[in-house]
């Protein structure tokens, strides 16, 4: 059976898609119950009813506080009968009020490897930072931002003064390979929470070539 999911979202949508055409081909055992926005006019919004997703706007100005607006947005999901939460872009704080209505089942993706650079604007602040590496981060959601448990990471390599544009669009092709492929381990039952580390049942998963499990940017030169 698929595990009936909301994807809240506040803007365009495109990791939304992923999970959407992931889902329609066939990979993902989900069932998008509803996408969720916080700003009405949100882009994703028309993608959701393209594919004849319900769809729902709570604007969190609307509520007299994170709480209130919280508990709207449990009650409308739980209605829709949703088990499970991906927010993709969304870009609220969420209180316990929502956590506890779906306990352990609430995840995030975040532009950056954390715990670097959490916050509005990940790849931004690593580009001004000058890392050599940059990525995405697809976590547990808690109640601190951008900090709950980690499931998955990947990196990509950021370049000096290169316009930051370039490196937001080198991570986002990244984050709608590695959300969907989290989604999928939370559906299928494969990731277990024991504090900060999530364990995945990996039976079923290939061993990674060695070229594959480090990263270097600039690349070594031959002999070191
Ligand atoms: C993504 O980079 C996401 O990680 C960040 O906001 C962006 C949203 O992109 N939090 P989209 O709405 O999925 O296109």
């Amino acid at each position: 059976m698929s595990l009936p999911v909301a994807v809240l979202i506040s803007g365009g949508g495109s990791n939304l898609q992923s999970i959407i055409d992931k889902t329609e081909q066939g990979i993902l055992d989900v069932d998008i119950r509803m996408v969720l926005s916080n700003r009405a006019g949100a882009y994703g919004l028309v993608r959701a009813e393209k594919h004849g997703i319900p769809t729902a706007t709570l604007n969190h100005k609307d509520f007299g506080s994170r709480e209130e607006f919280d508990s709207e947005m449990v009650r409308i999901l739980k209605d829709a009968g949703v088990e499970a939460v991906v927010m993709a872009g969304f870009m609220r704080i969420i209180t316990p009020v929502f956590l506890n209505a779906f306990p352990g089942r609430v995840i995030n993706i975040h532009p950056a490897l954390l715990p670097s650079f959490a916050g509005v604007d990940g790849q931004g602040d690593a580009a001004e930072y000058g890392v050599r590496l940059a990525g995405c981060t697809v976590h547990f959601v808690d109640e601190k931002m951008d900090h709950g448990a980690i499931i998955i990471q990947c990196a990509v390599p950021a370049y000096p003064g290169e316009d930051v544009e370039e490196l937001r669009k080198r991570i986002l092709v990244q984050e709608h390979r590695v959300l969907p492929q989290a989604i999928q381990w939370l559906a299928t039952g494969r990731l277990s929470m024991h504090g900060r580390f999530v364990r995945l049942d990996e039976s079923s998963i290939p061993a990674a070539p060695a070229d594959c499990t480090i990263l270097v940017n600039p690349p070594l030169e031959q002999g070191f």
